[in-house]
């Protein structure tokens, strides 16, 4: 194993070990996030961005604010930075396929026996790619007008949130999606090289902002759960009490959907594993 670096430096902005460990601390009490050592670095980038709009010469001065009394003024924006945003329409599309052709059937034919209600979170929603998938997704699923269908999307950085409340991206973007998938995103140009998600996907959607480690505002019970490449940033007994909240939000016949690398396990008694990181609550 290679020795642990004492300090990331580049000219005046150099992160040293203390500092990190303040940063790492926060990351892990505030958001659950724990950032090992070898992430130094990146860590160190992403400062330079708070820095840089804050006009402070140093990562010192910076944590000086965060040792201060204002630190709770600076915290949502430093959460804004430590986070990680990556994600892309139709990301692990087996999911979507079976939304689509397992879930949305079932779901519907309950609720059409019942109050009509259809409710899907998605639990990290970062800036919209997936909530505005799942919207396209169910929409392709037919479900009847009387259906009363609705989706809440909520993540904990709130930079990520406006720019999903947007519902703007790049062409290129919307372009990596699977060809055969694009149309159900119905997007329609907004200038330049944007495209605006449809109306039709963007009237499903309610964006919130939510800390999965805080208590859940919402009383649920919700048809489907997307909580998908967020867990994976947290320890073990933290993924462990949000998967026993899921089973709380969720309906019995309810589905959650993790990412790829978030399998239950050991298993959870609550939840049968039915298709790739698909399960289903008993
Ligand atoms: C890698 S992205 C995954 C986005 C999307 N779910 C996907 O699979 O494509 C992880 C998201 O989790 C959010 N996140 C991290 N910690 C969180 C927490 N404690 N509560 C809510 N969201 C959190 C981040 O802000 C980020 O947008």
């Amino acid at each position: 194993m290679s020795a642990l670096p004492a300090a990331v430096d580049d000219g005046d902005f150099v992160l040293s070990q203390r500092d990190f460990e303040l940063i790492a601390g926060i990351a892990r009490e505030q958001a659950g996030i724990v950032i090992r050592a070898h992430k130094m670095a990146m860590i160190r980038g992403r400062l330079l961005r708070r820095l840089r709009a804050l006009q402070m010469r140093s990562v010192a001065e910076y944590c000086e604010l965060l040792r201060g009394p204002d630190v709770h003024r600076e915290l949502p924006q430093l959460l804004n930075v430590l986070t990680t945003n990556h994600t892309a329409f139709f990301r692990e599309r087996h999911h979507f396929d079976h939304l689509r052709s397992q879930a949305m059937p079932e779901i519907v034919q309950r609720a059409q026996k019942g109050d009509q209600r259809v409710r899907i979170w998605c639990a990290a929603s970062s800036t919209g790619e997936e909530p505005y998938t799942i919207a396209g997704t169910v929409i392709a699923a037919q479900p009847p007008k009387s259906i009363d269908l609705k989706i809440l999307a909520t993540d904990i950085d709130t930079d990520v949130l406006a720019r999903a409340e947007a519902a703007e991206y790049s062409r290129e973007v919307y372009e990596r999606s699977p060809a055969d998938m694009k149309p159900l995103l119905q997007v329609e140009p907004a200038g330049g090289d944007m495209v605006r998600i449809g109306a039709n996907l963007r009237r499903l959607l309610t964006f919130r902002q939510l800390n999965l480690i805080q208590p859940w505002p919402m009383k649920g019970p919700f048809d489907a759960i997307f909580c998908r490449n967020v867990m994976i940033y947290f320890d073990g007994p933290t993924k462990k009490s949000i998967v026993d909240r899921c089973v709380d939000m969720l309906r019995p016949g309810g589905w959650l959907y993790l990412g790829h690398s978030e399998s239950l396990s050991p298993p959870h008694p609550s939840f049968e594993l039915i298709g790739r990181t698909v399960y289903r609550r008993r």
